[in-house]
């Protein structure tokens, strides 16, 4: 694809569509929203408020780590407490829609339609891709960021209307345009992370003491296979207990599933064939250094019939 026509066009139209109003964004740190908010800042400077919301659904350090890469590149980024909104929320809920309804509900109506009023913004700006459009529209999961295409009408039920400059892309046209503007590779090559975040990854229950455990499973897995070149790795939170025996005594602990997959746009998937050694060393790490889980699974599923995520 033409990259530098690509983003010429977008500033363009960004700036034309917001004139001299406010925008705001809120950044994820995955590639899509930190493209989106790069675009935006080029085309409107201190026009565009970008957030980063903690929504107690992030990785390890995660939300300090994406408002410093940012100041790094010069576009500051006001990070923004909304933990307890978001775990009040998805208390009590195990269905996966429900999961995702409940994070989507309380990122919109709640929290950032505060910050909208506050910010006085009338435009939001939004990393939709089209993977994202496709398989929503196609009813195969509801994506964490479509309302135009379900017919939500933005300006009407939260009073301001969503521009999505990366909608006719897919994730690795999205990583092309952010190589030619040379953003650095922890942006560009940062592996996609899904808006619910954590959520995704935890089968029933999102509690504080869930995503702590699958929290730390995610940092173990992240550091064993940073160099795997995959697409995408994860850890997952299953929903259910297995006996083990651990210093002569048995226990019914907790079940971690091990995802690495191969893949050029999310839309299929097919398990990345990992050395041996490589499986032992994350499922030894997973059981001694997570208190409580005794169970470690490789996913070898591919996408279809399978999803990436868990939920
Ligand atoms: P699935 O699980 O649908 O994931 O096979 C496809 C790709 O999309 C990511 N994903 C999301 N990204 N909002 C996002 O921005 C979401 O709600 C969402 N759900 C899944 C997932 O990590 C994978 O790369």
């Amino acid at each position: 694809m033409d990259c530098e026509k690509f983003v010429e066009e977008q500033i363009t139209d960004i700036r034309q569509t917001v004139a001299d109003a406010k925008a705001i964004n809120a950044l994820s740190g995955g590639v899509d929203s930190s493209l989106t908010t790069v675009l935006g800042h080029r085309a409107l400077g201190d026009q565009l408020k970008t957030v980063f919301i903690d929504n107690a659904l992030m990785r390890e350090g995660e939300p300090q780590r994406v408002v410093k890469t940012f100041a790094d590149i010069d576009i500051p980024v006001e990070l923004v407490d909304a933990q307890d909104e978001f775990l009040s929320a998805l208390a009590g809920l195990t269905d996966p829609e429900e999961k995702r309804q409940a994070v989507t509900d309380t990122f919109y109506s709640k929290v950032f339609s505060q910050l909208v009023t506050e910010s006085g913004a009338k435009f939001l700006l939004h990393g939709t891709i089209l993977t994202d459009i496709e398989e929503t529209v196609a009813g195969i999961k509801r994506q964490h960021n479509i309302l135009a295409q379900l017919g939500i009408d933005t300006e009407k039920a939260y009073g301001y209307s969503v521009l999505e400059p990366l909608k006719t892309l897919r994730k690795d046209d999205v990583r092309e345009v952010a190589k030619s503007l040379n953003l650095p590779a922890e942006i560009s090559e940062r592996i996609p992370f899904p808006g619910p975040a954590l959520a995704t990854r935890i089968v029933g229950e999102v509690t504080r003491q869930r995503l702590n455990t699958v929290r730390k499973a995610t940092a173990i897995v992240e550091e064993e296979l940073a160099d795997s070149r995959a697409f995408q790795y994860m850890a997952v939170l299953l929903n259910d207990r297995a006996t083990g025996i651990r210093n002569n005594k048995r226990e019914f602990g907790q079940i971690i599933v091990v995802r690495c997959i191969e893949s050029i746009d999310a839309r299929t998937a097919t398990a990345t064939e990992l050395p041996w050694d490589k499986l032992n060393l994350i499922c030894q790490r997973i059981i001694t250094e997570i208190e409580d889980v005794n169970r470690c699974l490789y996913d070898l599923t591919p996408k279809p019939p399978a999803t990436i995520e868990y939920i």
